[in-house]
């Protein structure tokens, strides 16, 4: 069975498609999951389908290498980030080369980068009228939102959309195709 790792920050819907998605699998499970937040709504999330859980400061994943062992311990066949704001350091990109990815809630190149999460991003797209966003599944590299794309896909963005309207037609993407790229990843590469 091969492991998925996820690192999450916040609600965590991404995370519970995956991590259900794969309870019916035989290929692979969510092994693990870690949050920077306290709070956040993943953690329970994770815990109500039996995936522990880790939380962790800033100084554990950028001064202390902890998070950076632990991974190493877990042997992890893939690392998904799944609304995981924090940049991941390089040392883990390091060890763990073409095995991160990345969800983004546009089509990159544009409205990427630092800041560029959450609202802003489909703000930003509402501003400059797009008339089409999407998502984009890439492998991550050191710098933000700019490693190989893996799967882009569109959706229209409609006269009256707001930036709420906009981020619950993405959603609905990422949550059917975040799990089966997932799966894809792990058999093609
Ligand atoms: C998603 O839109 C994802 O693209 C972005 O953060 C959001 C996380 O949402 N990186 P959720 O926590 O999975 O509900």
């Amino acid at each position: 069975m091969k492991k998925l790792v996820i690192f999450a920050s916040g609600n965590g819907s991404n995370a519970e498609q995956i991590i259900k998605y794969f309870n019916n699998s035989d290929l692979a499970r969510v092994t693990h999951l870690f949050c920077n937040k306290l709070n956040a709504g993943v953690l329970a999330k994770a815990a109500h389908h039996g995936v522990p859980t880790t939380t962790f400061s800033r100084e554990d994943f950028y001064d202390l290498d902890t998070i950076h062992n632990h991974l190493k311990s877990l042997e992890p066949d893939l690392i998904i980030l799944a609304g995981f704001l924090w940049k991941v350091p390089a040392n883990i990109i390091k060890t763990f080369k073409d095995k991160v990815i990345n969800i983004h809630p546009a089509l990159l190149p544009k409205y990427g980068g630092k800041g560029m999460y959450g609202d802003n991003v489909h703000n930003a797209v509402l501003a400059a009228r797009e008339d089409y966003s999407g998502i984009t599944i890439h492998f991550v590299n050191e710098i933000y939102d700019s490693g190989k794309t893996i799967v882009q896909v569109h959706c229209p963005v409609y006269n009256g959309d707001t930036a709420e309207s906009l981020a619950t037609r993405i959603h609905k993407l990422e949550h059917h195709f975040f799990p089966i790229t997932i799966e894809h990843v792990l058999k093609e590469y």
